[in-house]
């Protein structure tokens, strides 16, 4: 019998929030096994960092598969055989079809550098950035089948002053999601 969750982390690029969470998961701060680190790319940094942290990194390449649903299938198969409880998503650059979802339903969360529902998709922080906002923040949902369209776990704003550059602010908002990436997962996760 196991006592904590099993946590699949799911990433495509550079894993700053993976990073985060295996930490947390290591330092005894959230309780839970991270199982599987899951990319989609086979050089993403996140295989590294999970091989760094002893955990298993599998590289799932959905070029062989003629679907997104063929492939969504065979990653479910893959987490299934690994008996996830929960799936994080930190960077993960692909929409999860229905396949995926539904087998995972209320138990797949995601972290999105914008004040949802504003500035859903990608390039969020720049979109935000050019069309003047004075706010900007970091939300963690759960997903559905929509494009950031789950119901929202944790959002936190930070505010963008005058003559702040791009750099500057993508920083920010970085750090804001470091922050509460893990606070977000303590909260849904819960006790087991
Ligand atoms: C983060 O900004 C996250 O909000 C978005 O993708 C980015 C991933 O960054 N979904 P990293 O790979 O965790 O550094």
């Amino acid at each position: 019998v196991k006592n904590k969750p099993n946590l699949a982390l799911l990433a495509s690029g550079f894993g700053s929030n993976l990073q985060v969470i295996l930490d947390e998961v290591s330092k005894g701060n959230l309780d839970a096994t991270v199982r599987v680190v899951l990319s989609d790319k086979q050089n993403s940094q996140s295989l590294v960092r999970a091989k760094k942290a002893g955990v298993e990194a599998v590289h799932a390449s959905p070029k062989q598969f003629e679907s997104r649903e063929k492939y969504d299938a065979h990653l479910v198969a893959l987490l299934k055989e690994r008996d996830i409880d929960w799936v994080v998503l930190a960077g993960f650059m692909r929409i999860l079809s229905p396949v995926f979802v539904r087998a995972f339903q209320q138990r797949i969360v995601n972290i999105h550098p914008a004040l949802l529902p504003k500035y859903p998709g990608t390039q969020a922080i720049e979109r935000a950035f050019e069309a003047r906002e004075k706010e900007i923040g970091v939300t963690v949902h759960y997903v559905d089948e929509g494009v950031d369209t789950g119901p929202i776990i944790l959002q936190e704003k930070i505010l963008i002053s005058e003559g702040e550059t791009l750099d500057e602010v993508t920083r920010k908002v970085h750090e804001l999601e470091h922050r509460i990436y893990p606070e977000a997962l303590r909260r849904v996760i819960g006790p087991f």
